[in-house]
């Protein structure tokens, strides 16, 4: 089982994006989770570019990420008590226009880790009825929201709070179940990879 994990942040030392290697190592057997790195070389969303032959390189890449996956983990930062515009120019351009659905029918869950008091409840809470429209079929529990994150990593920059790590190893098996669940072709997949 594959599952794309998309940080909603370009900065170096992104919070999100340690939070997603943390879940990248912490997967159960089986279960393959890739930290998308190319989201600097997508473009703001243009209607005139979309869908067609000249469509920007990052953004076929984009595309192509997410078919290969059996689902999709966004972690989000929150920006102004909302979801920073990276994830929003993300879900725009995987929302249609491509060769295949986009993320319509596409598992998806929503983490995201901030600085402030309350860990992105704000942001997710939008990000999931966002996804909700494009009709992505949105984990619904558990959810983890990760307030005040830099204090729980180590001098190194990686998640290291127990009870966090604890946390987002429960939502990622979560969500390779809610995968098996709403797409039956992934888990056929998975489990012919742990038979092997
Ligand atoms: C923030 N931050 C923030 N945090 C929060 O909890 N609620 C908020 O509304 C905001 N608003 C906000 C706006 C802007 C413009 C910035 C740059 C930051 C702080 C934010 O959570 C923090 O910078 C995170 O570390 C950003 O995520 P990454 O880049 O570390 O993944």
């Amino acid at each position: 089982m594959r599952i794309l994990a998309i940080p909603g942040s370009l900065r170096r030392d992104s919070h999100n994006r340690v939070l997603l290697r943390a879940a990248a190592q912490l997967a159960p057997d089986g279960v393959t989770v890739t930290v998308y790195e190319g989201l600097e070389s997508v473009p703001v969303f243009n209607e005139d570019l979309e869908g067609n032959d000249h469509e920007p390189r990052g953004v076929i890449d984009l595309r192509q990420a997410l078919a290969r996956s059996d689902g999709l983990l966004i972690a989000t930062p929150e920006y102004n008590q909302s979801v920073p515009g990276v994830v929003k120019n993300t879900i725009d351009w995987l929302t249609r226009g491509g060769p295949g659905p986009g993320l319509a029918g596409h598992p998806v869950a929503v983490t995201g880790a901030s600085t402030g008091p309350w860990g992105t409840r704000i942001a997710q809470t939008l990000l999931r009825q966002m996804l909700l429209s494009v009709e992505a079929y949105v984990m619904p529990h558990p959810t983890l929201f990760i307030p005040r994150v830099e204090s729980l990593l180590d001098v190194n920059g990686d998640l290291a709070d127990p009870e966090t790590r604890h946390r987002l190893q429960a939502l990622v098996a979560a969500f390779s179940v809610w995968i098996s669940m709403v797409s039956p072709a992934a888990s056929a997949d998975a489990n012919r990879v742990a038979r092997r």
